[in-house]
């Protein structure tokens, strides 16, 4: 295939893109990291297919510094944009927006932050600290440079997705937020752009994951009570050698405490070979004791 997208990396070059674009059209942007992989061209086309042929689908490339910690893994994120730009074009995006972190952050980190509320604070905000801070102030900042009347993001990152329509709801933004369900590897694993640290043992061994919630949705299927599935699945997982377990939970799907009965949401993080993997699966509690 050899479509192309425009790729631009200025606020001025951005504003020339958009006013070529007809001004009732509806625009969507799919805010990315980079590293794309067939899980954001999953995305890509959801918004491709939203917003029609009429619409515009931009992709949002940028490694926001300000989510992660000094420790993090900032300077080691993969980082491709030529075969980025390449995965836009064949899912269907019309431009890339890959700003450097000047155009951004040109005074620096903003003095003015979204605060994520006590929903920022467990979880993945429990272990990284100011994450949500981070993510929720670009994502403002991306919906308004891209003046997205849709915007689309994955339920891989569950916390995230709960988080950002939390922000949108509370503050009021012109923007609808579709969440799009994870793509998975073809033995389970959720894609990620970090599974390319895993070392080939590690990667072999991370099957756990989606082993996991797998157990956890059969322990729901067979009647279990949310502290049974919490129990069966982190018991599964302290079995298996060289896996170490951030958390296992279930929660009521926006978070809050796992309800008795009905739709609840089953979230894991482990850690494999130094490697933070995290994935989440809808479960449906059936009220037994
Ligand atoms: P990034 O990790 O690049 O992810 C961009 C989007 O792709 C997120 O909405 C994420 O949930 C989604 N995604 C990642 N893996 C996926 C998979 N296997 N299936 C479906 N969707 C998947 O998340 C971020 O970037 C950043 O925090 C960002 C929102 C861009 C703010 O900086």
């Amino acid at each position: 295939m050899s479509a192309v997208t425009r790729v631009v990396t200025t606020r001025p070059a951005l504003a020339a893109a958009y006013s070529e674009v007809a001004s009732g059209a509806l625009r969507a942007v799919v805010p990315t990291m980079g590293a794309l992989h067939e899980g954001h061209a999953h995305l890509i086309r959801e918004a491709r297919d939203r917003v029609g042929d009429d619409g515009h689908v931009t992709v949002t490339v940028f490694v926001n510094p300000t989510q992660f910690a000094a420790s993090d893994d900032l300077d080691r994120y993969p980082r491709s944009l030529e075969s980025d730009a390449q995965l836009c074009a064949e899912a269907g995006a019309d431009l890339v927006f890959a700003p450097a972190a000047q155009v951004i952050y040109p005074d620096g980190a903003t003095l003015i932050t979204v605060d994520p509320g006590t929903l920022g604070s467990v979880l993945e905000g429990a272990i990284r600290p100011g994450h949500f801070r981070g993510v929720l102030t670009v994502v403002a900042k991306l919906i308004h440079l891209t003046g997205a009347g849709l915007a689309l993001f994955g339920e891989k990152d569950y916390q995230q997705l709960v988080l950002v329509r939390q922000m949108v709801r509370d503050l009021s933004f012109p923007v609808e937020i579709i969440g799009v369900p994870t793509v998975r590897d073809s033995d389970g694993l959720a894609l990620s752009s970090r599974n390319a640290y895993l070392a080939p043992a590690d990667r072999a061994r991370a099957v756990v994951v989606p082993r996991a919630l797998a157990v956890g949705t059969e322990l729901a299927l067979a009647g279990a009570t949310a502290r049974d599935i919490v129990v069966g699945v982190n018991d599964f997982l302290d079995d298996q050698s060289e896996v170490s377990t951030d958390y296992a939970i279930v929660t009521d799907p926006e978070l809050g405490p796992a309800p008795r009965e009905g739709a609840a949401r089953l979230l894991v993080a482990v850690q494999v070979g130094g490697v933070r993997l995290l994935d989440n699966v809808a479960i449906t509690l059936a009220g037994g004791s």
